[in-house]
């Protein structure tokens, strides 16, 4: 347990203080997430950054209420956005989306119906119990909101991997293309 505490939040870095840990995904912790194989084998050359997440303190224990922050950076690998790994919670638990900065995309997967939730500055995303969600960036800034979710609800990435996510988000040129989910060939 921690006392009751102010967090603050680094606009520019997407950093927390107090800070807890800071996870942070390059190309190369994505294999077998986009659907283009040899766009993403391309992009390890550079092996850039996708996203960070930053937390505060709060630790992930029943009753307690962890909050992150999640910036993802503006790209596409195969014209496929920028996106999180994705999850399901271990424990049937909801969680809270606030959109902070940039364009994103919430992909939600029940195992039936994708669902689609665009976030911007101030939008609130809710992700109900037994949904799968993964993020996309959809713009050509950074896309940053944070997470509110209960300390015992685990992250399950073993769903998304068997299951996929229902759709895949591509660049359009009218905007985000939805497309039904494939497995990355090969
Ligand atoms: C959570 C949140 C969120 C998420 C990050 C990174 O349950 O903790 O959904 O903080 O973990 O946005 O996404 P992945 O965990 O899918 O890599
Ligand atoms: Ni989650």
């Amino acid at each position: 347990p921690v006392p009751p505490m102010h967090v603050g939040f680094d606009d520019r870095s997407g950093g927390m203080s107090p800070s807890g840990p800071v996870l942070v995904r390059r190309m190369s912790d994505l294999r077998g997430l986009y659907a283009d194989q040899a766009a993403w084998t391309a992009a390890l050359e550079s092996d850039d950054v996708v996203y960070e997440v930053a937390s505060s303190p709060v630790p992930e224990l029943e009753g307690e209420l962890p909050q992150s922050i999640t910036t993802i950076l503006p790209g596409r690998v195969g014209g496929e956005f920028h996106m999180t790994k994705g999850h399901m919670h271990t424990r049937p638990r909801g969680e809270i989306y606030l959109g902070l900065s940039g364009l994103g995309g919430l992909l939600l997967f029940d195992g039936e119906r994708p669902q689609w939730i665009e976030m911007r500055p101030g939008s609130i995303g809710y992700i109900p119990p037994h949904w799968a969600h993964r993020s996309v960036n959809v713009g050509d800034e950074p896309y940053r909101f944070l997470a509110v979710y209960p300390g015992d609800s685990g992250h399950d990435y073993g769903w998304v991997a068997e299951h996929g996510m229902g759709h895949r988000v591509f660049h359009g040129s009218g905007g985000p293309e939805l497309r039904p989910f494939t497995f990355p060939a090969g």
